[in-house]
């Protein structure tokens, strides 16, 4: 069962087959009336205590989903006592059994989509297509984490020696693991990280993304159904300050694996640098200055097709999406009217609906970030585009997809985590310009490339330094052991989630020697 040679990746559903969506539609319409409840899950205990936060639904700020408990610092420290008291007996417990958890967690995930495939609409605006891929990447995440934990952790690696000597080199656990999960992939991520720790025989709290405490509940459970033992993994939707106080400083805690903000990651590293005692492990995949450069080679219909996929689809909130679109000026008034066309195009609006190409922004700390943003480099450049708003955008926060040409790369200090795309225009014989332009944002995740010229493509991606590069088609949607993802400098410490080295990671390595 080798992931990385046979793809073994879920099917998810045809959306166009009303015989696969009827069920799928009812199932998500059944969990959208419910009102949901999510509350801090210790010793496999739900937690009786802690303050009440309102759950709001970014597409409609009237509707209510429910509502969340963060615990109060005695219950984290709690989960913490008992999950390092818990963990050397999971470490112990054979790979085969933890790999036969994950994979019966991966079948009780497809049982549940539609009450997932809910939650990512109403909790994270996530559109119905992102929607049957997030569970298909969470899904994937669970499977291929299963069988790399057989693989690695399953058998002792022989090691060569001297005769009368036996050399075997073995994996186990590092301890209690902290998973901090981002709202934007709310269960692929959070499951990705809290599986690939469990898998490598660690204790495991994980820590949702406040906004999307919900959904990260409902994951936790399905996962102690499956037979993740109550006491190895906690839940906790707490604050990111509660952890930041109390959990990083915890000289018990043996790593952290953290998606979000580059800024939060080096909190994160600041406090775990301080602390007496072990020196502990981080994992940190941040942001992206995303960039896509064309030459004048390029089919301009694709270009447009791509771009808009890469740079406005899931209201931009991914990592990996397109900021940063560099057209060879050859090409660029052709991909420009194209991709001003499209743009005219998109739906923006209820997520919920099959119709809607574009959700909201998460919240309106977000909208109002980049709300400012697009005005500061609408006067700063020339629009090219402004998608128009649905009907209904009224109560939730839609931001409208924005194109606008810029004339230096160096104006972006900062990612926008949103659907607004900067345009800049190069000249052949400035190409390494703009290559050196992209490299000094200091980020390094995706890179798109469109070209018909394979040694300009084998160029561009040589030089510019990022974890994913993508050729001659959109530069988001990674497939777990397809196309292991995470970046490097700014934007991460590696390895890479749905990689063949993202689990070692969470381990250590023991070397035992014998005289025979
Ligand atoms: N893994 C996601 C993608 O590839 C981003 O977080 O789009």
């Amino acid at each position: 069962r080798s992931f990385g040679q046979e793809r073994e990746n879920s099917l998810g559903v045809n959306l166009t087959d009303p015989d696969e969506l009827a069920p799928l539609a009812e199932a998500m319409e059944k969990a959208m009336q419910q009102q949901w409840e999510a509350r801090a899950i210790i010793g496999g205990k739900i937690h009786g205590g802690g303050k009440e936060v309102r759950a709001v639904d970014p597409s409609d700020n009237r509707r209510s989903l429910g509502v969340y408990y963060e615990p109060e610092e005695s219950a984290v420290r709690e989960a913490i006592d008992i999950a390092h008291k818990s963990q050397p007996s999971w470490d112990a417990t054979p790979a085969a059994e933890r790999a036969a958890i994950l994979r019966k967690a991966a079948d009780l995930y497809e049982a549940h989509m539609g009450e997932l495939m809910a939650l990512c609409t109403r909790e994270a605006g996530k559109t119905i297509p992102d929607g049957v891929a997030e569970v298909r990447e969470a899904v994937d995440f669970l499977r291929y984490y299963a069988n790399q934990c057989e693989e690695k952790f399953g058998a002792e690696i022989p090691l060569p020696g001297p005769t009368g000597e036996k050399n075997t080199l073995r994996l186990t656990g590092k301890g209690v693991f902290v998973c901090i999960s981002p709202w934007n992939f709310p269960l692929a991520i959070f499951t990705g990280q809290v599986t690939a720790a469990l898998a490598a025989g660690n204790a495991v709290l994980a820590k949702p993304a406040e906004q999307t405490s919900l959904i990260g509940s409902l994951a936790v459970k399905l996962l102690h159904k499956a037979g993740v033992p109550g006491d190895v993994l906690h839940f906790l939707p707490c604050r990111g300050s509660t952890i930041g106080k109390i959990v990083t400083p915890d000289e018990r805690i043996a790593g952290v694996a953290f998606t979000g903000s580059t800024e939060t990651a080096k909190l994160v590293n600041r406090t775990l640098a301080e602390r007496e005692g072990i020196i502990p492990t981080l994992i940190a995949e941040t942001g992206g200055q995303n960039a896509m450069i064309v030459d004048s080679s390029a089919l301009p219909e694709q270009v447009a097709d791509d771009v808009v996929q890469s740079a406005f689809h899931s209201a931009g909130q991914r990592c990996s999406a397109l900021r940063i679109l560099c057209l060879q000026e050859e090409i660029a008034p052709r991909v420009l009217e194209i991709l001003s066309g499209y743009m005219d195009t998109l739906t923006v609006g209820d997520p919920g609906l099959l119709s809607t190409d574009i959700g909201p922004v998460i919240d309106e700390k977000a909208y109002k970030g980049l709300s400012e943003h697009v005005e500061w480099i609408k006067g700063k450049g020339k629009l090219i585009k402004e998608a128009p708003l649905g009907p209904n955008c009224a109560n939730g926060t839609f931001l409208a997809p924005v194109a606008v040409e810029i004339d230096d790369i160096a104006m972006l200090e900062r990612e926008q985590f949103g659907p607004v795309l900067h345009v800049v225009r190069y000249k052949a014989k400035d190409l390494d310009r703009v290559i050196d332009a992209v490299n000094k944002t200091g980020y390094g995740l995706t890179l798109g490339i469109h070209t018909r010229i394979d040694s300009e493509a084998d160029y561009i991606q040589r030089r510019i330094k990022v974890g994913n590069a993508y050729v001659n088609r959109n530069m988001v949607g990674a497939v777990v052991g397809v196309q292991p993802f995470g970046g490097q400098g700014l934007s991460g410490t590696g390895p890479k989630a749905g990689g063949p080295h993202y689990m070692l990671r969470f381990a250590n390595e023991r070397t035992l020697t014998v005289n025979t």
